[in-house]
């Protein structure tokens, strides 16, 4: 791998391979082992169109845990507030001896367009493009899930996948990139995907995605999924139209205290929440945020890892990269 820019063009050996390394690179920073060598000398870039917390801190951390440089590059009191494009940036971060690029911004693409440009040599990850994708998010999920699915199933062991599981994805589907790469990767994995939102927030064209669409979550929670990813709605990326009130969507697409008591009814024990964040809470999302189902904390956790993964995968050549290179196209 080159690049990582998209869960939709990456195989099971590579995602599986990706998330066996962050297995390993858990022990790091989180237990005895403070840092790693493996990137010293290396520059990572965090080079942020958009605002974050989660994934800006993790990428920064995880390459801090490496060993390599990192420099933070925020539009704000940048140059590009003055005008400056893409590519002036890329070249500019180039002559800094870039080795590596984790870009967010909010067009769709912009993160392959600068993978498949002569601007740089440095390897290019996806930190989330418009409503595209966010590789790393779904990454992180699908290490929070094969953990969970291990504890509930068994020793878990390099090279497992999802196969079995049943996972249901809620709310604002539509400007979802976290959705999106989480809908490629699970199936990749081999888990069983569900969709529940209102009509205005499901993409046209979801009939071709390989998984199952509702229109009512009580409905979509009947299936008995083993995890339930909530999501974020997106008001800023909206009007009133998508949606008839806050109150409205909270009662039919919030995940409130009378869901998580189904869980109970329902003899749910092993199923879990989670939230890629920043919540809504009210909205999309209350007490379950804070229940003993909840995996919101251990994503973030997790996110550290994952990242040191990508980073070291690309930064350091992968022995095991022999497979066709599909998931470096651009
Ligand atoms: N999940 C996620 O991408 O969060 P941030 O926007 O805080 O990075």
């Amino acid at each position: 791998m080159k690049h990582l820019l998209s869960t939709r063009d990456l195989s099971a050996a590579s995602a599986l391979r990706l998330l066996d390394v962050a297995e390993e690179m858990s022990a790091v920073g989180e237990r005895e082992i403070k840092k790693l060598p493996a990137l010293r000398g290396r520059t990572v870039v965090n080079l942020f169109f958009e605002d974050s917390t989660r994934t800006r801190i993790s990428f920064e951390a995880a390459a801090k845990r490496l060993s390599a440089d990192v420099i933070n590059f925020a539009v704000k009191g940048s140059s590009v507030s003055k005008g400056e494009s893409l590519k002036d940036t890329a070249q500019t971060l180039e002559a800094m001896s870039a080795d590596a690029v984790v870009i967010r911004h909010p067009a769709s693409g912009a993160p392959a367009r600068l993978a498949a440009s002569d601007w740089i040599d440095a390897a290019v990850i996806n930190a989330g493009d418009g409503t595209h994708e966010h590789p790393t998010q779904a990454l992180l999920d699908a290490f929070t899930l094969r953990r969970h699915w291990a504890r509930i199933g068994g020793t878990p062991s390099a090279g497992t996948t999802l196969a079995g599981m049943k996972v249901l994805i809620v709310g604002d589907v539509l400007h979802s990139r976290v959705a999106r790469s989480n809908v490629w990767l699970l199936t990749t994995l081999g888990a069983e995907v569900l969709l529940a939102g209102p009509p205005t927030l499901l993409p046209v064209g979801i009939g071709s995605w390989p998984c199952t669409v509702f229109y009512d979550l009580d409905e979509a929670i009947a299936q008995r999924p083993d995890a339930v990813m909530m999501l974020r709605l997106q008001a800023e990326r909206m009007n009133a139209a998508f949606f008839p009130s806050t109150r409205e969507y909270s009662r039919r697409w919030g995940f409130d205290d009378g869901r998580l008591a189904l869980l109970d009814i329902m003899g749910l024990d092993d199923t879990v929440i989670m939230h890629p964040g920043p919540m809504n809470r009210g909205l999309e999302i209350s007490a379950a945020a804070d229940s003993p189902r909840s995996t919101i904390l251990a994503q973030v956790r997790n996110g550290v890892s994952v990242r040191m993964a990508a980073l070291y995968l690309l930064l350091s050549g992968d022995p095991h990269d022999d497979e066709p290179r599909d998931d470096e196209t651009h």
